[in-house]
């Protein structure tokens, strides 16, 4: 039998659902709140054709729980939540609907704040920012950041850094093979960045015709998107799915590292132990891509949107990621469930601060 509300909420320790309905306009949206300890719940608000209400319910809160335990790693002072809009981006959009979302944003009075995700964009979110300044990711012309993917492309790069360091005693990409799967906003930025740094880089996309772009741009071997993941390399850098290290693909990595932008590149957790047994170094993706979210949040700062600023704070996660192999080491376990210890110590110990003078 299928989970009632209530029982998925306890499942990770949720602590709002709100709905947002609207008949003309068609508004059917959810964001969900996970964890408030260590400030604001911050995360995007994705548009999407759910099949069903209950698949957007479970997707809102897998989804906010991730961002709590991103916002959390990268020091953040941000707890995580979600929007998802329950419909088709190109078919159910309209300025309607994404300010009425704006405005029931505004209710929550700055318990969440949101930007861009899969099926919104910045232009999206400028509209809505016209009924609450509680939407983030506006456009430059508005004051905000803009666009973000080379911010995050970034973050990955100082993770491979710190992933190179313990693995070959030097951080320096120069000389490095890396293989990137998937060459969108953050792929490409990515091999940008690692060309510019003297790696070696190759490439792979469905989108074939993006792929000959890139390449001819950079400079860059394109191979069989079904083949990139087999090279043998430094480093695979997997930017485009979810899923991709899993029970079919991890016997065919002939890499060291593995460090990249997808979300949720791990199918099941126990493929994190899988990589390890194996001798490759997982950098977990919530601890390497979260440079968006930092460049992002720059503009709530007091003196509004630092560029400059905003990437120092991108380039703490080489920090991070070498806390994150440091702790795995000392503990004897996986990256990834480092990287949750991390992030629980910290909430655990934010909430023990709270509550010592309430
Ligand atoms: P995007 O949609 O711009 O790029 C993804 C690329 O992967 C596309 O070019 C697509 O054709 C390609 N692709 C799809 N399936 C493929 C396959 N099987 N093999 C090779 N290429 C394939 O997306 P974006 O923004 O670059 O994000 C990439 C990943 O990083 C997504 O999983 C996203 O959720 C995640 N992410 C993105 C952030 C951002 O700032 N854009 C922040 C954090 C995570």
């Amino acid at each position: 039998m299928e989970k009632s509300i209530f029982e998925l909420m306890e499942e990770y320790d949720y602590e709002n659902i709100f709905f947002c309905q609207e008949k003309t306009l068609g508004l059917k949206a959810i964001i969900a709140i996970h964890n408030t300890t260590l400030g604001p719940a911050a995360g995007g608000c994705r548009m999407w054709p759910y099949e069903t209400e209950a698949d957007a319910i479970k997707d809102a809160l897998r989804l906010a729980r991730g961002m709590t335990y991103k916002n959390a790693a990268a020091g953040l002072p941000y707890g995580g939540g979600k929007c998802v809009i329950i419909g088709d981006p190109k078919r159910d959009k309209n300025e309607g609907l994404l300010r009425l979302l704006g405005r029931f944003i505004n209710r929550l009075d700055g318990l969440f704040l949101t930007g861009v995700d899969v099926g919104t964009t910045i232009q999206d979110m400028d509209i809505m920012r016209l009924e609450s300044p509680h939407v983030v990711t506006v456009s430059e012309a508005m004051g905000g950041p803009g666009d973000s993917g080379f911010a995050t492309a970034f973050g990955v790069f100082q993770g491979i850094r710190a992933c190179l360091k313990e693995v070959y005693g030097s951080p320096l990409p120069q000389g490095r093979a890396v293989a990137v799967q998937g060459v969108g906003a953050v792929g490409r930025e990515l091999v940008k960045q690692l060309v510019e740094t003297g790696a070696i880089v190759s490439i792979a996309d469905v989108d074939q015709e993006k792929a000959k772009q890139v390449a001819a741009q950079y400079n860059v071997e394109v191979v069989e998107p079904e083949n990139i993941h087999r090279l043998d390399v430094d480093v695979y850098s997997p930017c485009a799915l979810g899923s991709v290290l899993n029970d079919q693909t991890i016997p065919e990595l002939h890499c060291k590292i593995v460090c990249g932008c997808a979300n949720n590149q791990l199918a099941e957790e126990r493929h994190g132990d899988l990589l390890t047994q194996q001798g490759i170094l997982y950098a977990p993706d919530y601890i390497v891509n979260a440079g968006g979210v930092v460049y992002n949040v720059e503009s709530l700062s007091p003196g509004g949107f630092n560029r400059q600023h905003a990437l120092e704070g991108v380039a703490h996660i080489y920090r991070t990621m070498g806390n994150v192999i440091a702790l795995a080491k000392e503990q004897n376990i996986p990256t990834y469930r480092a990287a949750d210890t991390l992030v629980e110590q910290r909430i655990a110990l934010v909430r023990k601060v709270k509550s010592l003078v309430v």
